[in-house]
């Protein structure tokens, strides 16, 4: 199984990024730490970050043709504003978990509202770079050989 794991705008700043509220630890962290996780899982790992919003709707159209299974994404602020993202993963059909590293439904009412969440698989929130782990795991488990045992 093919995972692909997409990160939103701002995410290329973590670790220097208002760490009360996101933590220490950087992308490259987390990555590292999600790759090892997914070696359990059975699934493969691939990782793409953008800041502009065109970008993460052409790399989620991608994923329509290039094997991809699933997808965790942390959308980050298009999560409460972004029609085109939404569009483009309701358009390649792919079983989507969305992922917080805090849990915005905690945070400012701005944040409290998604426009991915009725589409998702699941959501996870709130743990950090572990948000990431757990939302893969529970994706390979959705879609991966032992669910069809
Ligand atoms: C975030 C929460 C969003 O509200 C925010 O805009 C982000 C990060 C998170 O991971 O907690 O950039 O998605």
């Amino acid at each position: 199984m093919r995972i692909l794991i997409l990160h939103g705008p701002n995410l290329n700043l973590l670790g220097r990024r208002e760490p009360g509220i996101y933590g220490h630890e950087t992308l490259a962290d987390i990555e590292t730490r999600v790759r090892a996780a997914a070696e359990d899982t059975g699934c493969d790992v691939e990782f793409f970050q953008a800041n502009a919003e065109h970008a993460l709707v052409e790399r989620i159209q991608q994923a329509m043709e290039d094997g991809t299974d699933g997808i965790v994404i942390n959308p980050a602020a298009f999560t409460h504003t972004s029609v085109a993202i939404r569009d483009a993963l309701a358009a390649v059909a792919l079983p989507f978990v969305e992922v917080h590293l805090s849990n915005p439904d905690a945070r400012e009412p701005f944040r409290q509202t998604s426009l991915l969440a009725d589409l998702a698989a699941g959501r996870v929130s709130g743990f950090g770079g572990t948000s990431y782990i757990l939302g893969l795991q529970g994706l390979c488990s959705l879609i991966g050989p032992a669910a069809s045992e």
